[in-house]
């Protein structure tokens, strides 16, 4: 039997269609490989957001040329993904040993490519884009109860430091219907919580319906039953007081919000071309936290962006301060080719960057571990996502504020099933992440 294996990197899109791509070999016959090495199609998913990203893709297919000098010289390695979409032709000069390269429009075409590669042939398809979605396609999920639903792909807003329009190409909502008749499909299937995916979904909607209509598309997801929903990613700009008050109104939509800020000062923030001042991010926090007091926030933010200054950096860590976020997810500045911001000379010095984001990082941690210690005697449900990768003898899953919890199972060690709610009390707090024990109680 011909078996086959799949390296994700980057976002949560890039998971999303990795299941498409398992889907797609699946039909064909092929079956998982439980070691990436022993596999006969290897598939890369690849990122380019930040610089690290391209690295790690080199390093890991270039490890893999001693499989085909060494004996198998039948293994097919692919590369697809944003990276595949952005090089297309010249990966295949850069790394010798890949058989097939395909982008991000045209994941379809993965098992027509494979079969040109084993038959000798290296094979290469880049769309510049494309009308379908890969919700169409079979799917493999990784975790049976739970789904990545994209309801946009793409992106129109051009921030000046990223590269994700350039391969995702130009924002498209997909048809209203068709996400609510899919969710409805998945709850049948036994799906408890479904992530609706986009690079900014709260514009759902305006380019096929002239205005968007997120707040009303997550009412009606919510309406189908599904014990959980939730979704990434939310750009500030876009969202609306009535996708917050959707959030306070409705039980299913989890009281977690990403909402990605980027950096604290306004000079910055216009050079980065995102489309909101300090003031009017602080303002939609203000709004959000009225409606819903205990909302666990978390964001984005780079560090090192051309041309900051020590003040503006200041900026960014009284920002992150003020918010008190749950969560912050931290960049160092990475040049993009063909990005605007890469053509600005005002760079900041490595060293600066990186101390900046050392500071950064100490105040995120500190925040994470004062918001996981309030945490400590509540009782919250939990989704179980089973054993700890850590420990098999502890269960892992995630409170409605999206934090993880690790619980030591009990001297009888059974297991509740992955996929199930529980009532957990919180007993300790780490900086990322809480531990807990079972606790009676109606979920
Ligand atoms: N669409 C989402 C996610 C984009 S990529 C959004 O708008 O938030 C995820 C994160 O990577 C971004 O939020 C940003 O913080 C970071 N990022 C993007 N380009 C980057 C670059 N060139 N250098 C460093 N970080 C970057
Ligand atoms: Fe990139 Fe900005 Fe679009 Fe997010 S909103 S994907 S950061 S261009
Ligand atoms: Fe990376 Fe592509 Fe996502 S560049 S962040 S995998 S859209």
């Amino acid at each position: 039997m011909r078996t086959y294996a799949i390296r994700t990197f980057g976002c949560q899109m890039n998971k999303h269609d990795s299941e498409r791509m398992a889907g797609l070999l699946e039909a064909e016959g092929l079956v998982a490989a439980d070691v990436l090495e022993d596999a006969d199609v290897i598939v890369f998913n690849t990122c380019c957001v930040r610089e690290t990203a391209d690295e790690r893709l080199i390093g890991q297919v270039s490890s893999l040329k001693a499989l085909k000098t060494g004996g198998r010289p039948d293994v097919v390695i692919a590369v697809g993904g944003c990276v595949g979409q952005r090089d297309g032709t010249a990966l295949l000069r850069q790394l010798p040993h890949v058989d097939v390269v395909f982008g991000t429009h045209n994941i379809e075409e993965l098992p027509a490519l494979v079969a040109a590669a084993a038959e000798g042939r290296r094979a290469v398809s880049v769309l510049d884009g494309t009308d379908r979605f890969a919700s169409d396609l079979p799917s493999v999920r990784e975790r049976r109860w739970h789904a990545w639903v994209p309801i946009t792909v793409g992106c129109d807003n051009h921030c000046a430091y990223c590269i994700v329009p350039a391969v995702r190409g130009p924002e498209r909502s997909r048809v209203f219907e068709d996400i609510i008749a899919e969710v409805e499909r998945l709850v049948a299937d036994g799906v408890v919580e479904v992530t609706l995916l986009g690079q900014n979904v709260n514009s759902y909607g305006r380019d096929r319906y002239g205005a968007p209509r997120f707040a009303e598309l997550l009412r009606c997801v919510a309406s189908t039953g599904i014990a959980r929903v939730r979704f990434a990613t939310s750009h500030p700009k876009d969202l609306s007081d009535e996708t917050i008050c959707a959030l306070a109104e409705t039980p299913a939509l989890m009281p977690y919000l990403h909402l990605p800020v980027q950096h604290g000062s306004d000079r910055i923030l216009e050079a980065m071309n995102r489309g909101y001042t300090r003031s009017a991010y602080l303002e939609r926090i203000t709004r959000l936290r009225a409606a819903l007091p205990d909302i666990a926030l978390s964001t984005d933010i780079i560090v090192g962006f051309p041309g900051e200054t020590d003040a503006d950096f200041e900026q960014t860590l009284s920002l992150v301060a003020v918010v008190g976020f749950d969560h912050a997810f931290t960049f160092i500045y990475s040049p993009r080719e063909g990005t605007p911001a890469a053509r600005l000379s005002e760079t900041v010095a490595r060293p600066v960057a990186q101390e900046r984001f050392d500071r950064l990082a100490t105040l995120v941690r500190d925040l994470s571990l004062a918001s996981n210690e309030r945490q400590v005697g509540q009782v919250h449900t939990v989704l179980i996502e089973g054993p700890s990768r850590r420990d098999v003898g502890t269960l892992s899953g995630r409170t409605p504020h999206n934090r993880l919890v690790h619980i030591p199972l009990g001297d009888d060690g059974v297991a509740p099933p992955a996929g199930g709610l529980r009532r957990v009390r919180v007993v300790h707090a780490h900086p990322w992440f809480l531990t807990g024990e079972f606790t009676e109680g109606e979920v």
